[in-house]
């Protein structure tokens, strides 16, 4: 009896939930995972370790999806992760692509993405960045700010830009703040009235923005446009936000509606997300609800819920410190400087072992990264099979989003390489950094 009681397991000493992993994912029957027929400690070995792994095929059906649910115009938020590779992915899949910098619009551009099909973001549009988009001809250009109206307005009026819409009208959406608080980490928050982005409703700012824009010739106001937050995972937040943006729009006689990104992924065991089709179907109803006709199209800009469960990244465990009565430190080869997530936001992540994926995980431990700092926390309580040891290639799920796009060089710590695998290949979509990158950019 004895001996029962010691195999059993509480449910967080279970191996991996395996939906976590990615769509194309499969353990064999030693436990080692391959994500499209790649085998991830090969790719260890081959590329190197901190490294990005993601699925190809399984972006392409989120992208697929997105379309499905949404229709035409649904834009992939490009800040979550953004390469030449992934932009022409998400062009090929039938989706927009939404730049919030001029940088993402260069990178989009580089990828060949045609500049009708960009959406420019952003609640600092510099001058330039503005004339950039209007001279390349983007598809939308979200306004935020009456300074910003004010420079389009020069930018219009000068001719300047002198692009392919000098002479027609540059199609805008407004960005409105709908005065609702989703239920997220208050960092990545937007839709409340305290906030740097867009026009308020609920102070008439926006009424006043429309009235602006209206009187410019030359800019056309195609829509309203709002984002209450990321990581939200109440398919009603959305239905909220879709009610308040349709009174607002339904007088204003718009043919578009956008309600932003923001739909939740699961990153941990036990935590569950609406589907694209329920966020779509639960917008679309509320804003039948009231009274917005059939004709407007109803579009959003999804980021995390296209890359996130895509991506792993693989790390090679160098150290590990059994602090007794404290606990087990066990440091990888990268840490905030691939993930700044858990220090920035004290995001949860799973950690397992792809030579022993279904593997139970009694060791309770903290994986740190390798910088000079205590918040350099890549799973703060992770769980892992006991046999861990140093030189073992240890991995984190749900990292295709915001984890390299918001990757630095600190301490100069080079920038991973990011691997796309497909039917059996992998392909570097971005290379490993060197030393020599590091000193790149110095006079
Ligand atoms: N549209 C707008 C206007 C946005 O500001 C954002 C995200 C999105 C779309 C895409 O949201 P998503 O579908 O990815 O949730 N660094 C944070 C997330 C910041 C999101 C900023 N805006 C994180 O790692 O959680």
């Amino acid at each position: 009896m004895a001996g029962d009681q010691h195999t059993l397991t509480s449910p967080e000493e279970g191996p991996l939930e395996q939906s976590l992993l990615p769509d194309n994912a499969t353990v064999d029957g030693a436990g080692r995972l391959s994500v499209a027929g790649v085998d991830l400690l090969g790719m260890a070995e081959r590329f190197g370790t901190p490294l990005f792994v993601y699925d190809e095929e399984h972006i392409r059906a989120r992208c697929r999806q997105a379309v499905t649910a949404w229709g035409d115009g649904v834009a992939y938020a490009t800040k979550a992760f953004l390469c030449t590779a992934m932009a022409r992915l998400a062009h090929e899949e039938g989706m927009c692509l939404d730049v919030s910098t001029g940088g993402e619009l260069h990178v989009a551009r580089a990828a060949g993405v045609p500049p009708e099909r960009l959406v420019l973001h952003g609640n600092n549009k510099s001058e330039e960045e503005l004339a950039t988009a209007v001279s390349a001809g983007v598809g939308r250009i979200v306004v935020d700010s009456f300074d910003e109206i004010e420079r389009l307005r020069g930018l219009v009026g000068s001719g300047a830009g002198g692009g392919r819409h000098a002479r027609g009208s540059i199609q805008i959406l407004l960005r409105v703040t709908p005065g609702i608080e989703a239920h997220t980490h208050e960092f990545v928050r937007t839709g409340h009235d305290d906030t740097k982005f867009g026009f308020s409703l609920s102070a008439g700012a926006a009424e006043q923005a429309v009235e602006e824009l209206r009187a410019v010739a030359g800019l056309q106001l195609v829509g309203i446009h709002a984002h209450i937050g990321s990581q939200v995972f109440r398919a009603a937040s959305f239905a909220e936000e879709a009610r308040i943006l349709g009174k607002f729009a339904v007088p204003l006689e718009l043919g578009e509606l956008n309600v932003g990104g923001g739909l939740g992924v699961p990153y941990v065991a036990g935590e569950s997300a609406p589907t694209m089709a329920e966020w779509a179907g639960a917008v679309r109803a509320a804003c039948r609800e009231v009274g917005l006709p059939e004709s407007t199209r109803i579009t959003a800009e999804p980021g995390r819920a296209i890359v996130a469960a895509a991506g792993i990244t693989l790390y090679r465990v160098g150290t590990i410190k059994e602090i007794p009565g404290v606990r087990t430190f066990v440091a990888v080869d990268g840490g905030m400087s691939d993930n700044p997530r858990p220090s920035l936001y004290g995001s949860g992540y799973e950690a397992f072992l792809p030579r022993a994926t279904d593997a139970h995980r009694p060791l309770a431990a903290r994986v740190v990264g390798k910088h000079c700092e205590s918040g350099d926390v890549v799973v703060g309580d992770a769980r892992l099979p006991a046999d861990l040891c140093v030189g073992d290639v240890l991995a984190t799920p749900v990292t295709g989003a915001y984890g390299y796009s918001m990757a630095s060089n600190y301490n100069k710590v080079p920038r991973p390489a990011v691997v796309f695998v497909a039917e059996g290949h992998a392909r570097v979509v971005v290379r490993r950094e060197t030393v020599d990158d590091l000193t790149r950019l110095d006079g």
